[in-house]
């Protein structure tokens, strides 16, 4: 495949404007390109809520910029449990004699660490030979400030020449995949194909897929990680095929204070985010539903982690 637009297409989803916290809407996404401009802590904490902002980082750096705005650290951690970069960089810029000094500081770190992971992780996928690459939610420069992460490797490795389209899983029930990582991939011109998320173990099965990689909401002591919910099957289907499952995240999602995986609070989202679908039920109102947002990959079934500082392997 021929250079695509890999780097010129420069996505970005959040800036900080002097007296705002300015985001790109992702709910809104991929039909029209909205800006928010918010100022206090209660309307940063809703955009979190809802996912006008997310991804571990940007969430991380969005709460970092609402401290410097207006300082109310319980409300912002409390927005959403699962990604240790929310609550990570609150408690960093409290801590921060200058908090909006503190807040760039954190947006600059993550903006250099997904340049380098893109460049570890396109290494350590070229060096494996994987051309024909599997991706799930959305890491990209939406979901991390730069480049982004899993996505970041990615959009390096057709930067690089002779990937194949890239598959993205849909990701319901909010749809990351099909809404977010189908429209950066689109602006960065990679070729790609959207599955639905069942779809992906019998395709991994089959030898249609060289890799995986994901990103990661937290990475605990042991090398367990949480991310959007579906990556657990992703890895068993991997493992069984015998293909690497890469994770890919910047340091600031590891969390050596949480043993295991079996100890990170897993988000239980509203049950309407199941019973329907862009606003259409799918189901009889008042269906009981279970809708955990993320779930958690054991270490033994990680091939790799990229972070900023190169490769390590979890298990
Ligand atoms: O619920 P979301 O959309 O915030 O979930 C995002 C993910 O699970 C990502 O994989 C993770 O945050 C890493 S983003 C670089």
């Amino acid at each position: 495949m021929a250079a695509t637009r890999a780097t010129a297409a420069r996505i970005v989803a959040l800036r900080f404007d002097g007296d705002a916290l300015v985001l790109l809407d992702q709910t809104q996404l991929p039909w029209r390109e909205r800006y928010l401009r918010l100022t206090s802590a209660e309307q940063v904490a809703d955009a979190i809520r809802r996912l006008a902002v997310r991804g571990a980082p940007m969430i991380g750096v969005a709460a970092a910029y609402a401290m410097a705005l207006d300082p109310r650290p319980e409300l912002l951690k409390a927005a959403r449990p699962t990604a240790v970069n929310l609550a990570r960089a609150v408690d960093r810029v409290a801590a921060a004699p200058n908090r909006l000094a503190e807040a760039r500081a954190i947006h600059a770190e993550e903006e250099a660490a997904s340049d380098a992971i893109a460049a570890h992780g396109a290494d350590f996928l070229a060096g494996a030979g994987a051309r024909r690459i599997l991706t799930h939610c959305n890491t990209g420069a939406l979901a991390a400030p730069g480049r982004g992460t899993a996505l970041a490797v990615i959009a390096e490795l057709a930067l690089r020449g002779g990937l194949e389209p890239v598959l993205a899983t849909e990701s319901r029930p909010l749809l990351q995949g099909a809404r977010l990582t189908v429209w950066e991939l689109a602006k960065l011109e990679i070729p790609h194909e959207l599955i639905v998320d069942s779809a992906a173990p019998g395709l991994i099965a089959s030898g249609a897929l060289d890799a995986v990689i994901v990103g990661c909401d937290r990475v605990t002591a042991n090398g367990d990680v949480a991310n959007k919910v579906g990556t657990y099957g992703l890895a068993l289907a991997a493992q069984a095929a015998g293909i690497p499952f890469v994770v890919a995240g910047p340091t600031s999602t590891i969390d050596p204070g949480t043993p295991t995986g079996a100890d990170i609070t897993i988000e239980e989202r509203d049950p309407d985010e199941v019973r329907a679908a862009g606003g259409q039920p799918l189901t009889l109102p008042g269906t009981r539903t279970r809708n955990p947002a993320f779930d958690v990959t054991p270490a033994a079934l990680i091939t790799a982690l990229v972070t900023e500082r190169g490769i390590t392997s979890p298990r």
